[in-house]
């Protein structure tokens, strides 16, 4: 079988790119533009807001962590009373995630629950959609999916069309510059393993493992100096974070990601937490089945031991060991188990059996 390969339709990184935003949108648009609460108060931020203002944008600032289904509908309200052609999303990955369904379902009938259960299918390509990430990140401006959660039943899964890629991602390191040290460590952390999930996943290739295994290398070196504020470091990891979301949104993702989604809307850890904390021990399991890659990569990074390299980014991280402070008990391993069942614990290299992944689940109590 042949591999195929899509990406979002212009990518432009450096810093300073943000400011071309203007010059690569649609003549004539009449945008929405969702933006972070945060970074809306940054210096970048405001200089955005400045330079679109021209285009009378429809102007949505803030949008919920792990976002639920309502802000999605919230924003779909707002883009079809306001008849938006196009939307530009600002943010982490909840905004961008959030901004994406939207583009995809204001031009469409129904609301994002019918799509989400599977009532409705999407139906084709949505608005013109913008991504610029101001984390490094989710890289969410590469792929094709928004992760949402339907807070009535808890469950937190991807809506998803091949069409949903982005038109435009602008990946300007300086969108970081503002980002605080907890949440440049778990954004980092989270694009630290999408990289190396991404590079074991059984579904990679030549062309994807380069960009993973540059990406975790850049991102394994500058993690730390970036959380300490280096715009050197953090230039680095918002180049390491789009690497590894154009490698990563071809191939998918594993058991980190397949079992963080349950654990992050039962108990409400952030995403980048929630794979951090079942990052080492995910990989423990993994090592028999894709020891060599870890080699691989230990070589690439030059470090003498993969595992433990990623260990030691954690605890200088201060990432807890497990989800005590959490609240996780043996009477969640139910709902995880039957909700960890997702694209990417069906690319794990090692599979779990509904009993193994009780077994692991009870380290992290
Ligand atoms: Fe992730």
């Amino acid at each position: 079988m042949s591999c195929s390969y899509t990406f979002p339709g212009n990518i432009r990184f450096g810093e300073g790119a943000f400011r071309e935003l203007p010059a690569c949108l649609p003549a004539g648009c009449r945008p929405m533009l969702v933006m972070g609460k945060s970074f809306s108060l940054s210096a970048e931020g405001k200089e955005l807001l400045e330079l679109l203002a021209p285009l009378q944008p429809v102007i949505r600032i803030g949008v919920p962590a792990e976002p639920p289904l309502e802000s999605v509908d919230e924003l779909i309200t707002l883009g079809r009373a306001g008849q938006v052609d196009s939307v530009i999303a600002v943010g982490g990955g909840s905004v961008i995630d959030a901004a994406k369904a939207a583009a995809a379902l204001i031009p469409v009938e129904g609301t994002v629950g019918e799509y989400f259960s599977g009532a409705r299918t999407i139906p084709g390509k949505g608005l013109f959609f913008a991504a610029l990430p101001t984390t490094a990140g989710t890289g969410a401006e590469s792929t094709n999916n928004s992760v949402l959660t339907d807070t009535a039943t808890k469950i937190k899964k991807s809506l998803r069309h091949p069409l949903m890629k982005a038109d435009l991602a602008i990946v300007d390191p300086m969108l970081t510059w503002s980002c605080p040290r907890a949440l440049t460590a778990a954004s980092g952390l989270d694009a630290f393993v999408q990289a190396f999930e991404g590079y074991t996943n059984p579904k990679a290739s030549e062309l994807t493992r380069a960009l993973s295994a540059q990406a975790v290398k850049l991102i394994l070196k500058n993690l730390k100096a970036a959380c300490d504020g280096d715009h050197a470091a953090r230039n680095a990891m918002a180049e390491g974070s789009m690497l590894s979301g154009v490698a990563f949104s071809q191939t998918g993702l594993g058991a980190i990601h397949g079992f963080a989604h349950p654990i992050g809307s039962l108990l409400h850890v952030p995403h980048g937490v929630a794979c951090a904390v079942l990052m080492v021990p995910v990989m423990r399991w993994n090592e028999p089945v894709c020891g060599a890659r870890y080699r691989e990569l230990a070589e690439i990074c030059g470090v003498p031991d993969f595992i433990g390299a990623a260990e030691e980014l954690a605890r200088a991280l201060e990432i807890p060991s497990d989800f005590k402070k959490y609240g996780l008990t043996k009477d969640h391993f139910p709902f995880i188990v039957k909700n960890c069942r997702s694209a990417s614990m069906a690319t794990n290299p090692r599979p779990f059996t509904d009993g193994e992944a009780e077994d692991f689940l009870e380290t992290f109590c």
